[in-house]
């Protein structure tokens, strides 16, 4: 062929690819801009999609735009089926998804206030996985069987929970002592002082053992993978590395890592770093919270990291480091059970005895010193100071689920919230009038629900929180455009929503005004900020979450495996975590 004639040739080539890509481009946005449709073609678009983004990432040796995939339960069970397969998920809390509880008209089922529950809970059914968790409802042991299981959701059972079994004083030393008086305050900067106790500690270490033992015992083969949650279990991952090398072990810590001063105060710094280190991966909501960890890492241990591979190797194993934020269920199963928002206002209205011309804010969490409560009640004395004309006008509603009850902290919160809220009905209350509801009680999802389509304003006022999925249940319940959200800056989720009033906690004037231009946003206004919230939340839902660490960890297993292929049939000693891939990527190179 000549010159010319090859020339052409090239020119068509290239072109028909350029087309190609066109199109695929296309059809991705296409589908990314009409979900209806996306669902309507179902497993073959999600399974295509996963393939793509695949594909893509084998290609390039790092994750792919997962950006462009309609993420729902049936893309999780595609990467399974496609990438992970026969591979068995073991999931492991503190928080149990499902609490049997004894009342006096039989066995009631509790469904926890807790973040980490609602985003881990449609992931598990996706993958009908295993669930290992603290038996602690009173009920709990009449409803398993024999070998301490129960299958959940009851009446459509999809997953398998496996509850453990506490003393009382383990419950108080772990859970209520070295996690909650120990880890939390001191990830959290809230300014409560940590407590650290040396027998909380060793409660700590046993109960971590306790969870390895089981899930060893779940494990059906030496490869499962597990997904580690939260402060509850630093020193779990080491525990099951050493018994199950090859399990990839992804553990998520559900708050904020602090920066490396403030942790060196913990007495046990590097056993905790040590024991987090035996995951293939950890992630964090945030990138900040990740880059914490890794600076504690490189001022307390002796290790090798890797910044731009996002990890760190210690004791001959690598480990990943990354951020994946959190989020919701999209589109939330329970909205299609409420009615449309009007009705929900007349009923909340109607069960709390609220005035039906006043505007109502909102407040919904776990009643917790992070969150920021009497922060926001401050703002709202500031308002009716300064303001005076919105008094007879507003009404805020706290929805507070109790939490931890019986630490010294939490109790002393729970009355300090009791006063202000007495004294700012006192000062600006009237006949038939209270500018402030607390309600300390538990609240099903279906209510919060409700709650947050019945209001005009929703505050997060975190002083200092991972994520925040109230912020994101709000933008979700609110499909008629409408609302205004309040969110601490100080939340990892003011990262991602940005069109939310974003305030100070700490600066109450600044919070007091953002709640009056809240109070006079117009709905045009409202329906811009509210809209792009929505639009990310939707892309960036729950299952994005589990995918992208399932993709990470489908990455790990392949690149493991094939090391074990090509190391002339000697087995790796780390044939399953990302040592032997950064060891054979510096071969390559030098
Ligand atoms: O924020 C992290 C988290 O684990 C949440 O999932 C949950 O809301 C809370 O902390 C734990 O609450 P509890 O101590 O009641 O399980």
């Amino acid at each position: 062929m000549s010159d010319y004639g090859i020339e052409v040739l090239w020119v068509l080539i290239i072109a028909s690819l350029g087309l190609s890509a066109v199109a695929l481009v296309f059809s991705i946005s296409h589908r990314r801009r009409s979900p209806a449709a996306a669902y309507t073609a179902g497993e073959d678009v999600a399974s295509e999609a996963a393939r793509t983004v695949l594909r893509e990432f084998e290609k390039n040796g790092h994750s792919a735009d997962a950006a462009l995939i309609t993420w729902s339960p049936d893309t999780l069970r595609k990467i399974l089926a496609d990438d992970l397969p026969e591979t068995q998920v073991i999931v492991v809390s503190n928080r149990e998804p499902y609490i049997h509880n004894i009342k006096d008209d039989g066995i009631e089922l509790l469904v926890p206030a807790s973040g980490l529950v609602s985003a881990l809970e449609p992931i598990t059914r996706a993958c009908a996985g295993t669930w290992i968790a603290y038996g602690g409802g009173t009920a709990d042991r009449v409803t398993v069987d024999k070998n301490d299981r129960v299958e959940v959701p009851p009446g459509n059972p999809s997953y398998t929970l496996r509850r453990v079994w506490l003393t009382e004083e383990e419950y108080q030393a772990y859970y209520l002592g070295f996690a909650n008086e120990g880890l939390w305050p001191l990830c959290h900067i809230a300014f409560t002082r940590p407590i650290f106790r040396a027998s909380d500690w060793e409660a700590y270490e046993a109960v971590n053992r306790k969870f390895a033992d089981t899930v060893v015992a779940e494990a059906r083969n030496e490869r499962p993978i597990v997904l580690v949650q939260d402060y509850h279990f630093a020193l779990l991952p080491r525990m099951i590395r050493e018994r199950l090398p090859e399990a990839i072990i992804i553990t998520f810590w559900h708050i904020p890592w602090p920066n490396s001063e403030v942790y060196s105060i913990c007495p046990w710094r590097e056993r905790i770093l040590e024991g987090l280190l035996g995951s293939s991966i950890i992630g964090f909501h945030t990138q900040f919270h990740a880059n914490n960890f890794t600076e504690s890492v490189d001022r307390f241990l002796e290790s090798r990291i890797e910044r731009a591979d996002a990890a760190i190797s210690y004791g001959g194993q690598t480990t990943l480091v990354h951020a994946y934020p959190i989020s919701i269920e999209w589109p939330a199963e329970l909205l299609a059970r409420l009615p449309d928002v009007d009705e929900c206002r007349a009923r909340v209205r109607a069960r709390f005895g609220l005035p039906a011309d006043a505007k109502l804010c909102v407040g919904v969490e776990r009643l917790d010193y992070t969150k920021g409560i009497l922060d926001r009640f401050q703002a709202l004395e500031e308002l009716f100071t300064r303001y005076p004309e919105w008094v007879g006008k507003l009404v805020f509603l706290q929805i507070a689920a109790p939490s931890r009850g019986t630490l010294p902290a939490y109790r002393q919160l729970h009355e300090e919230c009791r006063r202000y809220v007495e004294e700012l009905n006192q000062r600006y209350g009237s006949e038939g009038y209270s500018p402030v509801l607390m309600v300390a009680e538990h609240h099903s999802q279906e209510q919060v629900y409700e709650i947050y389509r019945a209001a005009d304003i929703c505050m997060v006022t975190s002083l200092h929180d991972g994520m925040n999925l109230v912020a994101k249940e709000f933008v979700a319940a609110r499909d008629d455009e409408q609302g205004v959200l309040l969110l601490s800056t100080f939340a990892g989720a003011s990262r991602e929503l940005l069109e939310a009033l974003i305030v100070n906690p700490y600066d109450t004037a600044m919070t007091s005004e953002a709640l009056l231009q809240a109070l006079t946003m117009t709905p045009d206004e409202q329906r811009e900020r509210m809209r792009p919230m929505r639009e990310m939340v939707r892309d960036n839902n729950v299952y994005r979450w589990a995918g992208s660490m399932l993709l990470d960890a489908a990455r790990l297993r392949k690149r493991g495996d094939l090391d074990r292929v090509t190391s002339n049939g000697e087995r790796p000693s780390n044939s399953n975590n990302v040592v032997s891939i950064f060891e054979r990527a510096r071969k390559a190179a030098s």
